[in-house]
């Protein structure tokens, strides 16, 4: 069937689409409903259905002739190690944590978080939480504690698992007081830690509260795998929201493991037993589903690699474990491919090794400059697919399905919606746009299986963020268009978000913090465009009147406090003092003049500026840290 055909057919009737789909998981109890639209604007998938999803990424390869087969190859650059599981392996270790977990008191239904670095222990305690139908969230290591803090209050978990660090290429960052200090922070307090202590740098454990990993695998047996409901939460992931306070988005089980499963043939057009990679991190939406879940349910080899595209030690990492794992489709996000291209623009060290068993390069995560498709696909002399998604979604709304057919690569478009996703461009006035014509990218409910049924315990804040704007549609909160051929190209945000590194980030969380420096006055955060890392925050103050502190101690001391609130990860460097900040007559920043004045675009002087004059002094002093120069 050709692409327009199958899509087609999701959309007309998604009831039987998905209900086939779905034949490919083992349910404990088939589902009463395919598709529950019984309370819109909330959709239900596969009510009524059983299942557990640990069973499906694991005990039944092992059942089903594939015992001996690598489920999961760790290859860790920055500590020298690999190590290697086969089905049959990561079902005992996974069966023996989820008993570790039940000795601590955790049942189906309680919040476990995992706050670790790119170990094979993150994948086995996120699918011993799925063993027993415990909902885990994993928090990303680039976090600081005040963030996890907000997540333990959010989630409140019973029981923490942690690593005691975490290894950078230039230090190695000590997971442990971290997770100390966030539990301090924490109204809601859990009740134990399990606490992997890493040879690198052990942390010091709290009497009566911590256990190590070790002994608590030590005294477990092996847990079978509990039944839950296809709508039961597998999994809580925070994501930055328009504020400081994250959005809890819910992953259930069911549609989760049809959606996922499905998509690894179809978007990916990959094969049981082939070698699937997906270099990001379990913290973030596509290390949940394509390092952990798709690949597991689909009975792929999947790689955690523990390491950066650059530096550890060369720019040739990604080829090299290419090379020695076999992979045959890799998924990253541009921003890798920018910093391998800007090491080694010749792609010298392309030639060190064996790439014959690969097959396509997947990108997502941000906008794909058509540079670095073309410096990709030039090279690898593979298909380059941008595909575009969202944490909320947890899988590709767009994509060139390469399972399904192939069709034209356009740079700068993630190509065509998936199948499932009725994608629309709105105007104003929630009318079509026509071709070309810019709009909010919204999608007509229901959304398909394995995307977001609401936010964590907030279905009123899932409706107000996301259903309400237009409705019978969700809103993406991205921007841009299609084209005369049902392309869709993503252009922007249009909320406060932004993309740092593939890392999303909230410029109002990051004002929320300047703000509570004693010396500023009044901020802002815009995100300036960056070569390497696609966008970088940068901050605008106004300190207080009288104020004359060392204008350099100042913004040390706001960079300093950028990363103890949110973490190392805003990757926030950027500040400058301003007299004013430029408004609008009632007093409305004018964020988005600002960074096009800092990105050197063309602007429209705004039609309700209060003092244009300011745009001039912004202006100076965005020039005097090498910004504001027109291209
Ligand atoms: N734990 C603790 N700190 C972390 C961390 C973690 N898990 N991950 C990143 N950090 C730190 C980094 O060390 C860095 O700290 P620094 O300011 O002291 O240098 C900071 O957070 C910013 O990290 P990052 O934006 O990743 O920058 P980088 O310079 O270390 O690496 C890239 C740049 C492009 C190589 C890297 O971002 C990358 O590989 N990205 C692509 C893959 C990806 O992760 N995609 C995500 C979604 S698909
Ligand atoms: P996250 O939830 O962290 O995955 O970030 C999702 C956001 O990243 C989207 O809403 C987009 O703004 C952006 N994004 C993801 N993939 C793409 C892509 N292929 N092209 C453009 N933007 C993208």
């Amino acid at each position: 069937m050709s692409y327009a055909e199958v899509y087609r057919r999701s959309l007309t009737d998604p009831e039987g689409f998905w209900g086939e789909a779905a034949q490919a998981i083992d349910w404990d109890k088939p589902w009463d409903k395919v598709l529950d639209a019984s309370a819109p604007p909330l959709y239900r998938w596969f009510r009524g259905g059983r299942l557990n999803t640990c069973y499906n990424c694991v005990d039944r390869h092992v059942e089903g002739g594939r015992a001996d087969q690598a489920a999961l190859i760790y290859d860790s650059p920055v500590t020298g190690t690999q190590r290697t599981l086969t089905f049959s392996q990561l079902r005992d270790e996974v069966a023996t944590f989820a008993g570790a977990l039940a000795n601590v008191g955790v049942t189906k239904g309680d919040r476990v978080i995992i706050y670790m670095p790119m170990v094979p222990e993150a994948v086995i305690a996120m699918l011993a939480c799925a063993r027993i139908g415990a909902i885990h969230s994993v928090v990303f290591g680039g976090f600081s504690s005040k963030e996890l803090a907000t997540r333990i209050d959010d989630a409140k978990p019973r029981v923490m698992v942690a690593g005691s660090c975490g290894i950078e290429t230039n230090r190695v960052v000590l997971y442990k007081p971290l997770l100390d200090d966030a539990i301090d922070l924490a109204a809601h307090k859990p009740e134990r830690c399990i606490v992997l202590q890493r040879p690198q740098e052990p942390g010091t454990l709290v009497e009566g509260r911590d256990i190590s990993w070790a002994e608590a695998v030590q005294n477990a047996t092996p847990h079978a795998c509990v039944s839950v409901e296809a709508t039961d939460p597998l999994y809580i992931l925070y994501t930055s929201g328009t504020t400081g306070i994250p959005k809890g988005v819910v992953r259930d089980n069911g549609g989760h493991a049809v959606a996922l499963h499905w998509s690894m043939k179809h978007v990916y057009n990959v094969e049981p037993g082939e070698v699937f990679w997906a270099a990001s991190d379990v913290g973030w939406v596509v290390g949940h589903s394509y390092i952990v879940y798709a690949p597991l349910l689909q009975g792929c080899t999947t790689l955690l690699y523990e390491g950066k595209p650059v530096g550890t030690p060369d720019p040739g990492a990604f080829w090299r474990v290419i090379a020695e794992h076999g992979v045959s489709v890799m998924f990253t996000a541009p921003t890798a491919f920018r910093a391998i291209k800007r090491e080694d623009p010749g792609a010298t060290h392309l030639k060190r090794y064996d790439l014959s068993r690969f097959r396509a390069l997947y990108l997502a995560g941000e906008r794909c400059d058509p540079d670095t498709l073309n410096w990709a696909e030039t090279n690898l002399g593979v298909p380059v697919i941008d595909h575009w998604w969202q944490t909320e979604t947890g899988w590709a709304i767009a994509a060139n399905c390469l399972g399904i057919e192939a069709l034209p690569v356009k740079p700068g478009s993630p190509t065509v919606p998936v199948p499932g996703y009725d994608v629309q461009i709105l105007d104003d006035n929630a009318k079509e746009a026509k071709p070309g014509e810019i709009g909010r990218i919204m999608i007509r409910l229901p959304l398909p299986p394995g995307t977001l049924p609401t936010l964590w315990q907030k279905d009123d804040r899932y409706i107000a963020s996301y259903l309400s704007a237009v409705e019978g549609y969700y809103l993406t909160g991205d921007a841009g268009f299609k084209d005369e051929d049902g392309y869709v190209f993503i252009m922007s945000r249009i909320d406060d978000i932004i993309n740092v590194a593939g890392h999303r980030l909230s410029t109002g969380g990051m004002e929320e913090v300047l703000a509570s420096h004693p010396n500023v006055a009044e901020c802002a955060v815009i995100g300036v465009a960056d070569q390497l890392k696609g966008e970088l925050p940068l901050g605008l103050v106004v300190l207080k009147a009288g104020v004359d502190r060392a204008h350099e101690v100042i913004r040390k001391e706001l960079v300093n406090l950028v990363r103890e609130k949110i973490g190392p990860v805003a990757a926030f460097k950027l500040v400058v003092i301003v007299d004013r900040l430029p408004k609008t007559r009632s007093g409305k920043i004018l964020r988005g003049t600002m960074k096009a004045i800092a990105d050197g675009t063309e602007y429209k002087m705004p039609a309700t500026i209060d003092d244009p004059a300011i745009l001039g002094e912004v202006e100076q002093v965005l020039q005097s840290i090498g910004y504001a120069h027109h291209a």
